[in-house]
């Protein structure tokens, strides 16, 4: 696999990412895209195993049932460009359904490299595939496919996952509509959303019992230790997960346990924490499948169909651009 990696100014983003979320005032917070280092990565593959995280395998069974049905409706030649494709284990389906038909080109989009390479060694088997790595961020990876277009050739997007969910509700339209930007009439994009439900699904599969989803949690500040030099005693902060029924998410946090100071060189701060004060560290927003239909209007596409997974209420939803 060919892949464009990017010229690394990364920690120092990830420097300045650190000291604005954390000498805010009022919560702090950490951008959740720093989750994915080869650590993190590694845990998140875990969580998607978990009997509690059902989200992974809805996604997955609807890819692996509706494939055909998904690509049917994807007309003409296209090259696939996926954001944020992970291992790439549940794109399987629809990349061997696509390669049924026709040859496709396959890009994934990924920030970590580690994910990027397993991605490779997972799909490159498939007869009729070409796969080119963009290790870069979703839109900057995007324009750069977009590039790549050949005349007649439609790109079909795919954003799995739900991972559309780390968004809150406005931010999830701009994006949308800033994929549309990118995109042209005839062009589509499957997006994956995590469906609402109950509290007693949602919360254990973001507080599991074997302690997966601390770990990754934490790590975002093992993390920062390692690539900022910093002193965070993981063993005095805490795994929470609550959900927020206002912004209908469910949000994690790591609180501090006692009042502390950790210092981060790399970041140049110091920072005060008072006991019980947290860190919000992600959302994952949830929707209705009624609401979809419309968000996705408001960005410029026609929802064409959805596949609804019943088990673990999941839909993916098959978006072409008017
Ligand atoms: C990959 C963003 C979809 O929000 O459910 C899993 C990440 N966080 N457990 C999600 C996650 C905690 C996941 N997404």
């Amino acid at each position: 696999m060919l892949v464009h990696a990017i010229p690394t100014n990364t920690t120092y983003e990830f420097a300045a990412d650190v000291r604005a979320g954390l000498t805010r005032p009022g919560q702090k917070e950490l951008p959740s895209k720093y989750f994915y280092d080869d650590v993190g990565s590694a845990l998140f593959e875990v969580i998607s195993h978990l009997p509690e995280y059902g989200l992974t395998r809805a996604d997955e069974r609807l890819l692996r049932r509706y494939s055909n049905e998904i690509v049917d409706r994807v007309v003409g030649p296209v090259a696939v460009a996926e954001l944020g494709s992970g291992s790439g284990k549940k794109t399987r389906w629809l990349l061997e359904a696509l390669c049924r038909r026709q040859r496709t080109l396959y890009y994934p989009v990924e920030i970590s490299p580690s994910a990027l390479a397993m991605c490779e060694r997972e799909l490159g088997n498939i007869d009729s595939i070409s796969i080119v790595g963009f290790e870069r961020e979703y839109l900057q990876g995007l324009l750069e496919v977009a590039a790549y277009r050949q005349s007649g050739q439609r790109l079909f997007v795919l954003f799995l996952g739900s991972t559309i969910g780390n968004f809150d509700r406005p931010a999830g339209v701009k994006f949308l509509c800033e994929v549309r930007r990118i995109l042209e009439p005839g062009d589509s994009l499957l997006l994956g959303t995590d469906l609402e439900k109950p509290s007693a699904q949602l919360l254990p599969a973001y507080d599991d019992e074997l302690g997966v989803t601390a770990a990754f949690n934490l790590n975002l500040l093992a993390r920062i230790n390692r690539e900022l030099d910093a002193d965070f005693d993981l063993n005095q902060f805490a795994h929470v997960a609550q959900i927020n029924h206002h912004a209908r998410s469910v949000e994690m946090h790591l609180r501090s346990m006692r009042k502390q100071i950790v210092s981060i060189p790399a970041a140049e701060i110091v920072v005060e924490f008072q006991e019980g004060e947290t860190i919000w560290t992600e959302s994952s927003h949830k929707y209705s499948a009624e609401e979809i239909v419309v968000t996705a209007a408001c960005a410029g596409f026609r929802c064409e169909t959805q596949w609804i997974d019943e088990q673990w209420p999941f839909a993916e939803n098959l978006l072409i651009v008017e």
